[in-house]
Formats: C-alpha cells, structure tokens, sequence
C-alpha cells in the first residue's frame, strides 16, 4: 500500500535500505567497511525516521529490523525438508584413517579421495530460507527434524544477508535452503558475562551456551544486543544450483553474499587432512573464537550422495575432535594471591599436567564460596580445565580418588602479604585486603599500569616491577616517570643497555590515547571496553574525572556498579593526586576531544602565591587562552583561585568565600589542549 506515498520518498526508502545492507556486507562479511560508523548509524537513523512517518513502507528485508522485532509469545516448529544430522566423532588419526578407508569399501574404489576440511566452531547450527533472494525464515536445528522459528532473532545477526545480491554474476537460486554455526567470539563472550555479573544476572557458562541462549530469546530486542555472528557451512534443499563439490558450494555461497570460515580447505588428501588438523589445533588459541575440531567432508556431492547417511549421522563426514583440554591431576597446596584491587585469590598447585600441549601447575579456585561449592580440599584429585589464553581453573573433585586423607581449606583473616585486615564486602563473593598500599596490590597496580592495553611500557615485566617495588624504587604510578638509567642499571640482571632500552620505552609511553590512559588506573570494572566507552563519552579526562555517577549512568554500556566504581574512584583524594601526578610527570593524552570552545568562558581566575613553572604573566596567557579572564582580587564573583608557595591574604578570602582553590598542575589540565 504505497498509494499517495511521494515517490521521491519511495525511491530514498529503497536507496537507503540498499546502501545499508551493502555496508552491512562490507562490514560483518568482508571486514572492510567504505563508510564509517557514525554515517552507517546516521543512515540507519534516515530510514528509521521514514518507516516511522510512512508505516505503509514496512518490509521485512529493512535493515531496520536488525535492532528486532515485537517479542512473541512462543515459538514456532518447523520441519526441516532435510534433517540437520550430526556427526560421528574421531579422536585420534588412527580414526580418521578408519573413516577414510570405511568411505572406499562403501564407494568400493582404491583411488584417492578428495576431502574438503573446515574448523568445527562450538556454537549453534541454523537453517535459513531464501525465497527469490529475501531471507523468509530461520530455524535452530532442533533435535535435527523439527526446530524453532527464530526468523527475527537471525535478522538480527548482522553477517546473515537478509537480501541476496550475486556478488559475481551467478544466479540467486529462486529456492535455498543454507545452514551455518552461530557463535560469539571469546572477547564478546567475555563481556556479555561482564555485564551480566554486573546487573547481578548468572554468567553463561561458555560462548557456546551463550549463543544458544541468546538465540532463543522470544524477544529479538535482546538477541540484537548480543554480539551473535555465523560462518555458513552446507546447505539442504536448493533450486538450481547444480554444484559437484562441497567446495563448491561454499564458493558458491560466499559469492551470493554468505559468510565462510576463511580457513576452511578444499579438495585436500586424507594426509593434508591430517596436516591441516596439527596446524589447526596448535592455532585454535590465536582464533578469536572456539573450535572444538575439524569437520572433514567427502568433496564429491555424487560421492556424497553415494554414501548416503545414518538415521544419525552421514557417512561421508566425521568430526575429528581436539585432545581435551581438561585433565585430572592433584592439588599439593593452596596459595591466596593478592590482586590489584585487594581481592585474595586462592590458587591451587598441581602435580603438573600437559593440557592442549601446555604445562600446567597451578589453576585458580576463584573464591571462598567456590571452593566450598566444589568442596575442594588439598590432596584432592581434581578435573582442571585450561580454555584458550584464560588461566587453567579446577572443574570439580573427582570424589571417588578421595582416600579421606585431604585437608579442608580456610581463607586466612589477614593478609598473607601485608598482615592487614581483610573484609568480605556484603553481596561480594571476594575477600580484600583494605591496605591499599599492600606491597602485593602496589605491584599489581604497576603491573597492570605497564601492560601492553595500558601504557605499554616495553621491558616493564612483572619481575622487574616486583624488584623495583620491594627495593623502594617505585611506589606510584608516577614514580615510573622517574626512573633513569643508573637507578635501574644496577638492578638483577639489568645491563646499561637494557636499561638505556626501558627508559627510552618510559619515555615513548608518554603520549597515550585517552581510553588506554584510563585503562591504566585500574579502576574496579573498567577493563579496555568501558575504557573505550567512556574515552568517547567524554572526550577529556577532565570531563570524566567531574562526571557524576548520573552522567555515568546515562551512557549506554555503563551500569550502575561501573558508574559507582568510578565515581567513587575519582572522589578519593589519593586517586586523583595519582592522576595529576602521571600528567605531571610529562605524560600527554593525545586525541582529546577539545574541550567545547569556551569551556573557561567566562571563568574568573585571580592568582596568588609564587608558581612552580609558570611565571604570572604565562599563566595569565594560558587563561587567557583557554578562554577565561584573570583579576586582582578575590570576590564572589572569582571561580579559581590559583596558589603557589607562600600565598598571599587571597587564600584566606577564597577559603571564607568557598572559592575553588586549584594549584599549578590543576591549572594546567584545565587549561590543556584548549
Ligand atoms: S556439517 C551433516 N560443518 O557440528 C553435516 N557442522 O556435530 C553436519 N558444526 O550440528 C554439519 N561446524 O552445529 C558442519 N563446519 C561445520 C561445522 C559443523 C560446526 C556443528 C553443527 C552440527 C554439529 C554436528
């Protein structure tokens, strides 16, 4: 019903619908966007507005659909044309040798066979349905016959085309019928169960299970805030596509706007297979997300179709599955680290295990209530995990390996380090030593402080920021900016050059991106994301240091425990004298957003006392500068009363008068980049 609609308003609806799915593509299927961010969003925000004032335009292939849809009360069960089968598992090459043989007596030939190998991702399997190149429906696989309709919650997954375009010329096929893994990757995972922990939800227990639920929310709103993705990997009923090779196909798909893992292998012999499983599961940890295993396939689709399947499986696919990365040992002892914000970690030793092809001896138990939910006692035979790059942790107590002989745990009352006191905060699973200048948190805050997301101080490791804490060399984030080559040459294991080579990268550390700079501080919950978050929001450390736990709130990806913690990072005085110190030292944000023109517009400085580095009529200049007007005396109307040493009568008025008295380093941040 476009009737009486302007068909200029027409033509910019299609126009624009057309330009966001082909930046959607470029984005979330080619990982090469044309456009930035803000133009994608401003054009979605278009195409909002006319869908809104002309609700006859209404489609369902709007990009605007991306956001989701009105929540359902159920959903609805589909058949799938052709059963989504599962696969038979190998374990070792001796299996997958079997397999192969087991494919020539059922083909009943000697010659080799061609195989196509793809990375077998631990997500959720979907089916979707193209009708003339338009997404019509989109199914979970269900028990493998009958699935759910969760046609909105796919729409939101940015890498599903909702329209098809042939990208090289081929033909949409008027019917198709293509399936592919769901997943989220390792860092969305991450932050997904962040957040939860954060509005006090359960966390997923893996990215697998995350995925699955947030596919199956009857409220797409939800799912189209998680970050879902898929690689399509087969296909089930298709009109005219007449493809000889699994290969093939997934070209095919590719170039019909289909997103395919980038390391698949195609056409490959049974000891490339082999190959390519070695090189796979060494490089599993460097993907950003989890693959359990290989899927290998026979590449020939008559071959394929020869075959046939199972009631369960095909017979010409067999998942060859990565060595578990959990394994049984013992726990020797147990050890409470101490962490940058105080929290006492119980680590456990281990007899030392290889798990996924690396040494393990020590596996973390998270906290007290933990180890007493698991009942994890010393001498204990217990099953250890070790996933990707996270820290091994222990699984569960293999009970029936219990000989009566282990010893329970306590958490000690006082800090292992420092002796201090610690307190268990209420709603808070973790114990912290309150001394916030405990030994152990000093060397947890630097370390963090010269990690590679943080300032990045080259040659800054934990051992020689451990010695240089213990020989009371630095104390403060700032002491770093304060280390010359003769305090450090003769430091263990320190040369002239090395030490040449760590203060020139103290040196280069200096300039720093606003959202690594406030990374670095370590405050409670803000890890490299919220630091991203709140780098845009506000531009300016300035801004950030003054936001109110309101103006922290009202940004979105900013909850009410991460605006507490910061706000109540920024109240404390020693906080941000640590923070005029780091800038003091020399450090420069580079790319703040300017302060808006006129941020001392109109401000009323008079100073007072002899400055450090500025003489009067410098820092009359900067004022001036920034915007603002100096006078001679103090009065109601005065905002900032800057004072040096020996201060005059002028700090005694402001004071009654509740003027802000700033010194030099204040002066200067409010003054920077203006
Ligand atoms: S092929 C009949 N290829 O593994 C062929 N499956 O255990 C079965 N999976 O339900 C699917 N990556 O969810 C295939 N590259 C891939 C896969 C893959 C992950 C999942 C899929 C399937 C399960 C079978």
């Amino acid at each position: 019903m476009q009737e009486g609609i302007d068909p200029l308003v027409i033509k910019k609806v299609e126009d624009l619908r057309k330009a966001l799915h082909r930046h959607n593509y470029r984005y979330y299927v080619l990982d090469d966007p044309e456009i930035s961010d803000s133009e994608y969003d401003r054009m979605m925000q278009e195409l909002i507005k006319l869908e809104t004032d002309y609700p006859d335009l209404s489609s369902p292939d709007s990009p605007t659909l991306r956001v989701g849809a009105p929540p359902l009360d159920k959903f609805e069960t589909v058949v799938h044309s052709i059963p989504m089968l599962s696969l038979d598992n190998g374990f070792k090459d001796s299996d997958i040798i079997e397999f192969d043989r087991r494919v020539k007596r059922n083909l009943d030939t000697d010659g080799d066979i061609i195989y196509t190998a793809e990375p077998k991702l631990d997500g959720v399997a979907i089916e979707l349905v193209y009708e003339n190149g338009r997404l019509v429906t989109a199914s979970t696989r269900g028990d493998g016959f009958n699935g759910e309709l969760i046609t909105s919650n796919a729409r939101t997954i940015r890498s599903v085309p909702m329209v098809l375009e042939s990208k090289e010329d081929k033909n949409i096929p008027s019917y198709l019928e293509v399936r592919g893994e769901v997943f989220i990757r390792k860092e969305g995972f991450k932050r997904l169960n962040d957040e939860r922990l954060q509005q006090n939800l359960p966390p997923f227990a893996n990215p697998r299970n995350a995925a699955a639920g947030s596919l199956r929310q009857l409220d797409s709103r939800i799912t189209a805030n998680r970050p879902l993705e898929i690689f399509f990997y087969g296909i089930g009923v298709v009109s005219d596509f007449d493809m000889e090779s699994h290969g093939d196909i997934l070209y095919a798909l590719q170039a019909l706007g289909f997103r395919i893992n980038p390391n698949i292998r195609c056409k490959i012999t049974l000891n490339e297979v082999l190959d390519y499983y070695r090189e796979l599961s060494e490089k599993r940890h460097l993907l950003p997300y989890d693959i359990d295993g290989v899927v290998v396939k026979v590449d020939g689709i008559g071959l394929q179709q020869t075959l046939g399947a199972t009631s369960r499986s095909p017979r010409w696919a067999i998942a060859y599955k990565f060595k578990a990365i959990q394994e049984t040992t013992r726990i020797t002892g147990i050890e409470v680290q101490v962490g940058r914000t105080g929290v006492l970690t119980p680590v456990a030793h281990l007899v030392p295990v290889t798990i996924g092809g690396v040494r393990v001896s020590r596996a973390t138990l998270h906290n007290e209530d933990e180890i007493k939910r698991k009942d994890i006692r010393i001498g204990d035979t217990v099953l250890v995990q070790r996933a990707g790059d996270v820290i091994p942790e222990v699984v569960k107590v293999i009970d029936s390996k219990r000989t009566g002989q282990e010893i329970r745990f306590k958490m000690p009352q006082h800090c292992p380090v420092c002796n201090s006191s610690v307190v268990r905060a209420e709603d808070e699973s973790a114990l912290r030593c309150i001394n916030t200048t405990c030994s152990a948190q000093v060397k947890e805050r630097i370390k963090h402080f010269a990690s590679k997301g943080a300032f990045d101080i080259d040659g800054l490791g934990d051992k020689l920021v451990e010695q240089l804490v213990d020989r009371g060399l630095i104390f403060s984030y700032a002491d770093i900016f304060g280390l010359n080559e003769d305090t450090l040459k003769n430091l263990e294991r320190m040369g002239q050059k090395s030490a040449a080579n760590i203060v020139d990268a103290i040196e280069k550390s200096k300039r720093i991106t606003l959202d690594r700079f406030i990374y670095s501080l370590g405050i409670r919950h803000v890890g490299e994301h919220v630091a991203g978050i709140l780098a845009t929001a506000f531009g300016s450390l300035e801004e950030l240091i003054h936001a109110t736990r309101d103006d922290l709130i009202a940004i979105q990806g900013v909850g009410p425990v991460v605006a507490e913690s910061i706000a109540d990072f920024f109240e404390q005085d020693e906080n941000r004298n640590s923070v005029n110190d780091i800038v003091a030292g020399g450090v420069q944000i580079s790319g703040e957003t300017p302060r808006k023109p006129g941020g001392l517009e109109g401000k009323v400085f008079v100073l007072t006392g002899t400055l450090e580095t500025l003489t009067r009529s410098q820092a009359k200049e900067i004022i001036e500068t920034a915007g603002g007007k100096v006078t001679g005396s103090v009065s109601r109307n005065t905002d900032y009363l800057v004072a040096g040493t020996s201060p005059g009568s002028k700090l005694k008025r402001a004071d009654d008068l509740g003027v802000d008295i700033i010194d030099e380093k204040t002066l200067k941040r409010l003054t920077i980049d203006q």
